[in-house]
């Protein structure tokens, strides 16, 4: 899709796929799966046993096999848990600016979306997400809230205290916590992710997580959600037919990144902390306006344009005057205006031809 969307003179650094070589440990098993021909439907929990040691060798996290469920994505993931704790109407919070299919698939399932922006340094803000969550539950109805973690479009690596703050405000309203942790893998050097279901009061929430986007996998559709230890019981009421929804061989090519390719992933991580510090550097020569904040986690710059004169939307211009493709600020909701969204997973030298093309456009 990046490098589809555009004409071919345009330079796409948009959408969350990354300019890499697959893993080769992935390769080998899809390779290996097409000649055996096992191209049937999906069976049995080894895309969990694979996240389980994963999550235990990286993060110290003991997931309970047995409250997990595959789904076919993680957005497909969060529509399904989000069926089990909310019905129409009802409210899901979310940490504006924030990953714009948030508002699309939440409204496109009858529900409200309450925004509670990140604070002036990116990061939750427990009096706006006390305030959010009572708005939320006004009326009676039931809510729940979508975190992500870590966050796009910021990079945000949200601390063990934040979580487990804002976890006991939910639980204090009955929001139901849903955290889409897909990015997870990608937590740089200086970081460091943890699990929202290991913090103290993540019981009834739950969390989606994938391969998809640090091996980047998302056209071998695959994801799995994971019940907190008082959320089993809902997470089995997921009726069976989502199971159907993953692609098999999805499956076999996110279990082999987890268990097989971490090595790729660690050289990942170290051309993303290169290629951080090297868009700072050209921002600060040739873009001095563009504030940017590297995050910890993600492989997303949020590029704060404001002073730049661009207006509201200054991906319009970079597209429109530089021929370069980043995401458009306003759609990531309040806090998005003045922004873009730049995709750093490429070679140093896009990045320098984006920077470029950007400081022409201004
Ligand atoms: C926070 C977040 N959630 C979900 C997705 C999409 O995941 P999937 O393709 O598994 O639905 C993305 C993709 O970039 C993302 O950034």
């Amino acid at each position: 899709m990046k490098w589809r969307a555009y004409e071919p003179d345009v330079l796409p650094l948009w959408v969350a796929e990354m300019d890499v070589q697959l893993a080769e440990p992935v390769a080998d098993a899809v390779r290996e799966a097409l000649r055996l021909g096992d191209t049937g439907y999906p069976a049995g929990t080894v895309y969990a046993d694979a996240l389980s040691g994963f999550a235990r060798d990286r993060w110290g996290w003991d997931l309970d096999v047995e409250r997990t469920a595959i789904v076919p994505d993680v957005m497909l993931g969060i529509v399904e848990v989000l069926k089990l704790v909310t019905g129409p109407g009802d409210a899901v919070v979310v940490n504006s600016p924030v990953y714009t299919p948030f508002y699309q698939f939440v409204t496109h399932m009858d529900r409200r979306v309450i925004e509670a922006p990140l604070d002036a340094g990116g990061r939750l803000d427990p009096a706006t997400l006390e305030t959010a969550f009572t708005r939320a539950v006004e009326g009676g109805g039931r809510a729940a809230y979508l975190l992500c973690s870590p966050h796009n479009p910021t990079g945000t690596v949200h601390t063990a205290d934040e979580l487990a703050h804002a976890a006991e405000l939910a639980n204090a309203r009955g929001v139901r916590v849903v955290a889409d942790e897909i990015h997870a893998p990608v937590v740089l050097p200086g970081a460091r992710h943890v699990p929202f279901l290991t913090v103290p009061g993540s019981g009834s929430g739950f969390s989606l997580m994938s391969a998809s986007k640090a091996w980047n996998l998302a056209g071998l559709k695959a994801a799995l959600a994971v019940a907190g230890s008082e959320a089993a019981a809902d997470l089995a009421a997921m009726p069976e037919e989502v199971s159907h929804g993953p692609s098999h061989v999805g499956i076999i090519a996110h279990a082999a990144a987890l268990r097989h390719a971490t090595g790729w992933l660690d050289s990942l991580l170290e051309g993303l902390d290169e290629n951080r510090k090297l868009l700072s550097g050209l921002l600060d020569k040739h873009l001095p306006g563009v504030r940017y904040r590297p995050g910890g986690g993600t492989f997303l710059a949020w590029l704060d344009c404001r002073a730049l004169g661009l207006g509201d939307d200054p991906a319009a211009a970079f597209l429109e005057r530089g021929r370069v493709a980043l995401n458009s600020g306003p759609s990531f909701g309040t806090g998005g205006a003045g922004h873009v969204r730049l995709n750093l997973a490429t070679s140093p030298e896009i990045l320098e031809e984006a920077v470029r093309r950007m400081a022409g456009s201004v």
